[in-house]
Protein backbone atom coordinates (compact mmCIF):
# COMPACT_ATOMS: atom_id res chain seq x y z
CA UNK A 1 0.00 0.00 0.00
CA UNK A 2 2.59 2.45 1.14
CA UNK A 3 4.25 1.44 -2.11
CA UNK A 4 1.81 2.11 -4.17
CA UNK A 5 1.28 5.37 -2.36
CA UNK A 6 4.81 6.41 -3.18
CA UNK A 7 4.26 5.34 -6.86
CA UNK A 8 1.09 6.99 -7.46
CA UNK A 9 2.83 10.41 -5.49
CA UNK A 10 5.67 10.33 -7.89
CA UNK A 11 3.56 9.65 -11.07
CA UNK A 12 1.49 12.63 -10.23
CA UNK A 13 4.47 14.81 -9.04
CA UNK A 14 6.34 14.04 -12.55
CA UNK A 15 2.81 14.40 -13.96
CA UNK A 16 2.23 17.77 -12.84
CA UNK A 17 5.91 18.70 -13.57
CA UNK A 18 5.17 18.14 -17.33
CA UNK A 19 2.13 19.79 -16.90
CA UNK A 20 3.27 23.16 -15.37
CA UNK A 21 6.14 23.08 -17.90
CA UNK A 22 4.26 22.75 -21.11
CA UNK A 23 1.74 24.71 -20.16
CA UNK A 24 1.50 27.13 -16.95
CA UNK A 25 -1.12 27.88 -15.28
CA UNK A 26 -1.91 31.82 -16.43
CA UNK A 27 -4.63 33.11 -14.80
CA UNK A 28 -7.81 34.90 -16.68
CA UNK A 29 -6.89 38.14 -17.83
CA UNK A 30 -8.96 40.74 -16.13
CA UNK A 31 -11.74 42.30 -17.75
CA UNK A 32 -12.92 45.10 -15.89
CA UNK A 33 -10.90 48.26 -16.57
CA UNK A 34 -9.53 50.68 -13.82
CA UNK A 35 -11.57 53.57 -13.11
CA UNK A 36 -11.30 57.46 -14.74
CA UNK A 37 -7.90 58.87 -15.76
CA UNK A 38 -6.41 55.39 -15.32
CA UNK A 39 -8.49 53.58 -16.86
CA UNK A 40 -8.13 55.93 -20.03
CA UNK A 41 -4.53 54.92 -20.11
CA UNK A 42 -4.85 51.20 -20.00
CA UNK A 43 -7.67 51.59 -22.84
CA UNK A 44 -5.23 53.55 -24.99
CA UNK A 45 -2.52 51.01 -24.11
CA UNK A 46 -4.41 48.50 -26.06
CA UNK A 47 -5.12 50.33 -28.49
CA UNK A 48 -1.85 50.59 -29.66
CA UNK A 49 -0.92 47.15 -28.85
CA UNK A 50 -3.65 46.10 -30.98
CA UNK A 51 -2.79 48.96 -34.00
CA UNK A 52 0.71 49.81 -33.87
CA UNK A 53 1.78 50.26 -36.67
CA UNK A 54 -1.66 52.43 -37.51
CA UNK A 55 -1.88 54.28 -34.33
CA UNK A 56 -1.35 57.86 -34.52
CA UNK A 57 0.92 57.83 -31.65
CA UNK A 58 3.31 55.24 -33.00
CA UNK A 59 2.67 54.70 -36.68
CA UNK A 60 6.46 56.58 -37.29
CA UNK A 61 8.19 54.30 -35.04
CA UNK A 62 7.22 51.05 -36.94
CA UNK A 63 9.40 50.08 -40.18
CA UNK A 64 6.94 47.06 -40.74
CA UNK A 65 3.73 45.59 -40.94
CA UNK A 66 3.25 44.20 -37.57
CA UNK A 67 1.63 45.04 -34.45
CA UNK A 68 2.47 43.64 -30.80
CA UNK A 69 -0.71 41.81 -31.26
CA UNK A 70 1.20 39.94 -34.09
CA UNK A 71 3.11 38.08 -31.61
CA UNK A 72 1.28 38.72 -28.63
CA UNK A 73 -1.88 37.67 -29.41
CA UNK A 74 -5.38 39.11 -28.41
CA UNK A 75 -3.30 42.23 -27.36
CA UNK A 76 -1.51 39.81 -24.51
CA UNK A 77 -4.53 38.42 -23.16
CA UNK A 78 -3.47 34.83 -24.90
CA UNK A 79 -2.68 32.26 -22.60
CA UNK A 80 -0.16 31.07 -24.70
CA UNK A 81 3.60 32.15 -24.87
CA UNK A 82 3.69 35.57 -25.89
CA UNK A 83 0.73 36.52 -22.92
CA UNK A 84 1.58 39.72 -21.12
CA UNK A 85 -0.55 38.48 -17.95
CA UNK A 86 2.04 38.49 -15.35
CA UNK A 87 4.32 40.29 -17.25
CA UNK A 88 4.68 43.24 -15.54
CA UNK A 89 5.11 41.76 -12.15
CA UNK A 90 8.96 39.78 -13.77
CA UNK A 91 9.93 43.88 -14.11
CA UNK A 92 12.34 45.87 -13.66
CA UNK A 93 14.21 42.34 -14.38
CA UNK A 94 18.04 41.76 -15.79
CA UNK A 95 18.80 41.88 -19.59
CA UNK A 96 21.84 40.41 -20.51
CA UNK A 97 21.80 41.78 -23.90
CA UNK A 98 21.51 45.46 -22.73
CA UNK A 99 23.54 44.04 -19.36
CA UNK A 100 21.16 46.48 -17.43
CA UNK A 101 18.41 46.07 -15.15
CA UNK A 102 15.70 47.13 -17.68
CA UNK A 103 11.78 48.56 -16.93
CA UNK A 104 8.94 47.57 -18.56
CA UNK A 105 8.82 50.81 -21.01
CA UNK A 106 12.45 49.38 -21.86
CA UNK A 107 11.68 46.49 -22.54
CA UNK A 108 8.26 47.59 -24.60
CA UNK A 109 11.42 49.57 -26.27
CA UNK A 110 13.23 47.03 -27.16
CA UNK A 111 10.28 44.92 -29.13
CA UNK A 112 9.84 47.97 -31.33
CA UNK A 113 13.59 48.42 -32.07
CA UNK A 114 13.62 44.78 -32.94
CA UNK A 115 10.11 42.87 -33.78
CA UNK A 116 8.54 46.09 -35.30
CA UNK A 117 11.60 47.12 -37.47
CA UNK A 118 11.26 50.82 -35.46
CA UNK A 119 12.42 53.18 -33.43
CA UNK A 120 12.69 53.35 -30.25
CA UNK A 121 10.12 55.76 -28.17
CA UNK A 122 10.77 58.22 -25.88
CA UNK A 123 9.96 56.81 -22.08
CA UNK A 124 7.36 58.36 -20.30
CA UNK A 125 5.44 59.18 -23.33
CA UNK A 126 1.88 59.02 -23.68
CA UNK A 127 2.82 56.12 -26.13
CA UNK A 128 5.20 53.88 -23.61
CA UNK A 129 3.22 54.92 -20.17
CA UNK A 130 -0.06 54.10 -21.84
CA UNK A 131 1.64 50.72 -23.51
CA UNK A 132 3.32 50.14 -19.84
CA UNK A 133 0.12 50.89 -18.07
CA UNK A 134 -2.00 48.10 -20.15
CA UNK A 135 0.22 45.61 -19.74
CA UNK A 136 0.53 46.27 -15.53
CA UNK A 137 -3.61 45.95 -15.50
CA UNK A 138 -3.27 42.81 -17.50
CA UNK A 139 -0.54 41.45 -14.15
CA UNK A 140 -2.95 42.71 -11.56
CA UNK A 141 -2.88 39.81 -9.10
CA UNK A 142 0.00 37.79 -10.03
CA UNK A 143 2.79 38.20 -7.08
CA UNK A 144 5.94 40.22 -8.34
CA UNK A 145 8.84 37.75 -9.03
CA UNK A 146 11.56 39.47 -10.28
CA UNK A 147 13.65 37.71 -13.22
CA UNK A 148 17.50 38.21 -12.61
CA UNK A 149 18.07 36.46 -15.39
CA UNK A 150 16.18 37.33 -18.29
CA UNK A 151 13.13 40.45 -18.90
CA UNK A 152 10.44 38.08 -19.95
CA UNK A 153 7.24 36.81 -18.62
CA UNK A 154 7.96 34.29 -15.31
CA UNK A 155 5.10 32.17 -16.71
CA UNK A 156 7.32 30.95 -19.93
CA UNK A 157 10.96 31.97 -18.87
CA UNK A 158 11.86 28.71 -18.14
CA UNK A 159 10.05 27.30 -21.79
CA UNK A 160 12.08 30.21 -23.52
CA UNK A 161 15.37 28.15 -22.58
CA UNK A 162 14.20 25.10 -24.49
CA UNK A 163 17.37 23.04 -23.75
CA UNK A 164 15.74 20.68 -26.41
CA UNK A 165 15.87 22.92 -29.00
CA UNK A 166 19.04 24.00 -29.50
CA UNK A 167 20.88 20.71 -29.99
CA UNK A 168 18.20 20.44 -32.81
CA UNK A 169 19.00 23.69 -33.98
CA UNK A 170 22.83 22.78 -33.90
CA UNK A 171 22.02 19.20 -36.32
CA UNK A 172 20.21 20.90 -38.73
CA UNK A 173 20.97 20.37 -42.34
CA UNK A 174 20.14 21.39 -46.25
CA UNK A 175 17.15 18.52 -45.54
CA UNK A 176 15.42 20.27 -42.84
CA UNK A 177 15.10 23.40 -44.73
CA UNK A 178 13.97 21.38 -47.63
CA UNK A 179 11.41 19.63 -45.16
CA UNK A 180 10.44 23.23 -43.74
CA UNK A 181 10.08 24.58 -47.12
CA UNK A 182 7.54 22.14 -47.24
CA UNK A 183 5.75 22.10 -44.37
CA UNK A 184 5.30 26.16 -44.73
CA UNK A 185 3.77 25.12 -47.64
CA UNK A 186 0.83 22.53 -46.34
CA UNK A 187 0.36 24.26 -42.87
CA UNK A 188 1.80 28.08 -42.76
CA UNK A 189 1.31 29.42 -46.71
CA UNK A 190 -2.59 29.40 -47.19
CA UNK A 191 -2.59 32.38 -44.48
CA UNK A 192 1.36 33.71 -44.70
CA UNK A 193 1.24 33.37 -48.28
CA UNK A 194 3.86 30.96 -50.50
CA UNK A 195 6.03 34.28 -50.73
CA UNK A 196 5.70 34.62 -46.64
CA UNK A 197 4.62 38.39 -47.81
CA UNK A 198 0.81 37.89 -45.82
CA UNK A 199 -1.98 39.90 -46.76
CA UNK A 200 -4.64 41.68 -44.61
CA UNK A 201 -5.66 39.40 -41.98
CA UNK A 202 -2.20 37.89 -41.73
CA UNK A 203 1.13 39.36 -41.24
CA UNK A 204 4.19 38.47 -43.15
CA UNK A 205 6.78 36.52 -41.77
CA UNK A 206 9.77 37.49 -43.79
CA UNK A 207 10.96 40.09 -46.71
CA UNK A 208 11.01 43.86 -45.84
CA UNK A 209 7.69 44.11 -44.03
CA UNK A 210 8.52 41.64 -41.21
CA UNK A 211 10.65 41.46 -38.22
CA UNK A 212 14.26 42.53 -38.69
CA UNK A 213 17.23 40.62 -37.14
CA UNK A 214 17.55 41.58 -34.09
CA UNK A 215 13.91 40.30 -32.84
CA UNK A 216 13.59 37.30 -30.87
CA UNK A 217 11.98 35.48 -33.57
CA UNK A 218 14.90 35.87 -36.30
CA UNK A 219 16.70 33.43 -34.18
CA UNK A 220 15.54 29.79 -35.06
CA UNK A 221 15.69 28.41 -31.38
CA UNK A 222 13.46 30.57 -30.10
CA UNK A 223 11.12 30.38 -33.37
CA UNK A 224 10.99 27.27 -32.84
CA UNK A 225 9.82 27.28 -29.46
CA UNK A 226 7.18 30.20 -29.87
CA UNK A 227 5.83 28.36 -33.52
CA UNK A 228 5.39 25.08 -30.84
CA UNK A 229 3.10 27.03 -28.41
CA UNK A 230 1.71 29.19 -30.94
CA UNK A 231 1.35 28.18 -34.89
CA UNK A 232 -0.64 26.96 -37.05
CA UNK A 233 -3.02 29.51 -35.49
CA UNK A 234 -6.00 27.73 -33.11
CA UNK A 235 -4.23 24.30 -34.22
CA UNK A 236 -1.09 24.17 -32.30
CA UNK A 237 0.04 20.88 -33.22
CA UNK A 238 3.52 20.72 -34.56
CA UNK A 239 6.13 18.40 -33.22
CA UNK A 240 9.31 20.18 -31.65
CA UNK A 241 11.07 18.78 -35.07
CA UNK A 242 8.33 20.04 -36.95
CA UNK A 243 8.95 23.70 -35.73
CA UNK A 244 12.04 23.42 -35.33
CA UNK A 245 12.45 22.41 -39.63
CA UNK A 246 9.82 25.20 -40.22
CA UNK A 247 11.45 28.01 -37.88
CA UNK A 248 15.21 26.63 -40.28
CA UNK A 249 13.14 27.61 -43.32
CA UNK A 250 11.03 30.63 -42.39
CA UNK A 251 14.43 32.27 -40.42
CA UNK A 252 16.33 31.45 -43.32
CA UNK A 253 14.23 33.67 -45.79
CA UNK A 254 15.38 37.84 -46.19
CA UNK A 255 14.80 39.81 -43.01
CA UNK A 256 15.95 43.19 -42.69
CA UNK A 257 19.40 43.31 -41.30
CA UNK A 258 19.84 44.39 -37.74
CA UNK A 259 22.00 47.79 -36.17
CA UNK A 260 21.44 48.92 -33.31
CA UNK A 261 22.42 52.61 -33.99
CA UNK A 262 19.68 52.99 -36.49
CA UNK A 263 17.24 52.24 -33.85
CA UNK A 264 18.22 54.74 -31.64
CA UNK A 265 16.38 58.28 -31.99
CA UNK A 266 18.65 61.32 -32.11
CA UNK A 267 20.79 61.36 -28.81
CA UNK A 268 18.83 65.01 -27.76
CA UNK A 269 15.49 63.68 -28.41
CA UNK A 270 16.00 59.75 -27.50
CA UNK A 271 16.70 60.72 -23.53
CA UNK A 272 18.62 58.61 -21.48
CA UNK A 273 18.97 54.85 -23.34
CA UNK A 274 19.79 52.43 -20.17
CA UNK A 275 22.16 50.11 -21.55
CA UNK A 276 25.66 49.62 -21.52
CA UNK A 277 25.39 47.66 -25.35
CA UNK A 278 25.50 50.51 -28.00
CA UNK A 279 26.62 48.66 -30.66
CA UNK A 280 25.07 45.32 -32.11
CA UNK A 281 24.30 43.96 -35.46
CA UNK A 282 22.68 40.76 -36.88
CA UNK A 283 21.93 39.73 -40.28
CA UNK A 284 20.32 36.32 -41.31
CA UNK A 285 24.34 34.94 -41.69
CA UNK A 286 24.90 35.90 -38.87
CA UNK A 287 21.94 34.63 -36.68
CA UNK A 288 22.60 30.96 -38.57
CA UNK A 289 26.64 31.05 -37.57
CA UNK A 290 26.04 32.57 -33.52
CA UNK A 291 26.02 30.32 -31.74
CA UNK A 292 24.90 27.57 -33.88
CA UNK A 293 27.96 27.29 -36.17
CA UNK A 294 25.78 27.17 -39.46
CA UNK A 295 26.59 28.01 -42.64
CA UNK A 296 23.46 29.60 -44.05
CA UNK A 297 24.30 28.73 -47.54
CA UNK A 298 24.85 25.28 -47.32
CA UNK A 299 21.34 25.62 -45.20
CA UNK A 300 19.74 26.85 -48.35
CA UNK A 301 21.55 25.44 -50.87
CA UNK A 302 22.29 28.64 -52.69
CA UNK A 303 24.29 31.87 -51.73
CA UNK A 304 21.48 34.56 -52.00
CA UNK A 305 21.54 36.04 -47.92
CA UNK A 306 23.55 38.77 -46.78
C1 LIG B 1 7.60 39.42 -34.27
C2 LIG B 1 7.06 39.08 -32.98
C3 LIG B 1 6.92 40.15 -31.92
C4 LIG B 1 6.30 41.36 -32.03
C5 LIG B 1 5.66 41.97 -33.24
C6 LIG B 1 6.38 41.98 -30.72
N1 LIG B 1 7.03 41.15 -29.85
FE1 LIG B 1 7.30 41.44 -27.87
N2 LIG B 1 8.29 39.69 -27.71
C7 LIG B 1 8.49 38.80 -28.75
C8 LIG B 1 9.26 37.67 -28.26
C9 LIG B 1 9.67 36.47 -29.11
C10 LIG B 1 9.53 37.92 -26.90
C11 LIG B 1 10.27 37.05 -25.88
C12 LIG B 1 11.52 36.45 -26.28
C13 LIG B 1 12.73 37.29 -26.18
O1 LIG B 1 12.98 37.89 -25.12
O2 LIG B 1 13.49 37.36 -27.16
C14 LIG B 1 8.89 39.19 -26.58
C15 LIG B 1 8.90 39.76 -25.33
C16 LIG B 1 8.23 40.92 -24.99
C17 LIG B 1 8.16 41.47 -23.66
C18 LIG B 1 8.84 40.89 -22.44
C19 LIG B 1 7.95 40.13 -21.58
C20 LIG B 1 7.45 38.85 -22.13
O3 LIG B 1 6.32 38.87 -22.66
O4 LIG B 1 8.14 37.85 -22.07
C21 LIG B 1 7.39 42.60 -23.72
C22 LIG B 1 6.99 43.51 -22.59
C23 LIG B 1 7.02 42.77 -25.11
N3 LIG B 1 7.54 41.73 -25.86
C24 LIG B 1 6.26 43.81 -25.59
C25 LIG B 1 5.96 44.00 -26.94
C26 LIG B 1 5.24 45.16 -27.43
C27 LIG B 1 4.66 46.26 -26.57
C28 LIG B 1 5.18 45.02 -28.77
C29 LIG B 1 4.65 46.01 -29.77
C30 LIG B 1 5.27 47.33 -29.74
C31 LIG B 1 5.82 43.76 -29.12
N4 LIG B 1 6.29 43.19 -27.99
C32 LIG B 1 5.90 43.25 -30.41
C33 LIG B 1 8.02 38.92 -30.03
C34 LIG B 1 7.36 40.02 -30.54
C1 LIG C 1 -5.21 30.22 -39.98
C2 LIG C 1 -4.20 31.15 -40.41
C3 LIG C 1 -2.77 30.89 -39.96
C4 LIG C 1 -2.01 29.76 -40.12
C5 LIG C 1 -2.43 28.45 -40.76
C6 LIG C 1 -0.70 30.08 -39.62
N1 LIG C 1 -0.68 31.36 -39.15
FE1 LIG C 1 0.92 32.34 -38.37
N2 LIG C 1 -0.27 33.89 -37.85
C7 LIG C 1 -1.58 34.04 -38.23
C8 LIG C 1 -2.09 35.28 -37.69
C9 LIG C 1 -3.49 35.83 -37.92
C10 LIG C 1 -1.02 35.85 -36.94
C11 LIG C 1 -1.07 37.15 -36.14
C12 LIG C 1 -1.95 37.04 -34.94
C13 LIG C 1 -3.20 37.80 -35.05
O1 LIG C 1 -3.30 38.72 -35.88
O2 LIG C 1 -4.12 37.47 -34.28
C14 LIG C 1 0.12 34.98 -37.11
C15 LIG C 1 1.39 35.23 -36.60
C16 LIG C 1 2.53 34.54 -36.99
C17 LIG C 1 3.90 34.94 -36.70
C18 LIG C 1 4.34 36.16 -35.94
C19 LIG C 1 4.16 37.43 -36.68
C20 LIG C 1 4.96 37.53 -37.96
O3 LIG C 1 4.33 37.79 -39.00
O4 LIG C 1 6.18 37.32 -37.97
C21 LIG C 1 4.71 33.99 -37.26
C22 LIG C 1 6.22 33.97 -37.25
C23 LIG C 1 3.85 32.99 -37.86
N3 LIG C 1 2.54 33.35 -37.66
C24 LIG C 1 4.31 31.85 -38.51
C25 LIG C 1 3.48 30.82 -38.92
C26 LIG C 1 3.96 29.53 -39.37
C27 LIG C 1 5.42 29.17 -39.55
C28 LIG C 1 2.85 28.78 -39.66
C29 LIG C 1 2.79 27.33 -40.08
C30 LIG C 1 3.31 26.37 -39.12
C31 LIG C 1 1.69 29.61 -39.41
N4 LIG C 1 2.11 30.82 -38.96
C32 LIG C 1 0.38 29.22 -39.64
C33 LIG C 1 -2.31 33.16 -38.99
C34 LIG C 1 -1.92 31.89 -39.33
Amino acid sequence: MTKLLITLGLVSLLGFTVITLDKPNVPDAPTKYPSGELGKMVKLGEDIIMHTNTHPLTKDLVGDDLTCNSCHFDGGKTKNMGTFIGTAAAFPAYSPREKTVQTLQDRINNCFMRSMNGKRPIIDTKASVAMAAYITWLSEGVPIKMNPKKPVNNFYSKQWINKKTVPLIKKATHKNYLNGKKLYAEKCADCHGINGMGDEDNPPVWGDNSYNCGAGLAHPHKMATWLKANMPLDDETLTLQEAVDIAIYVDAQPHPSFNLQDHLLPKEKMGYYNSIVLKEKHTVRSNFAKPFKLDIDKIRGDKLIK
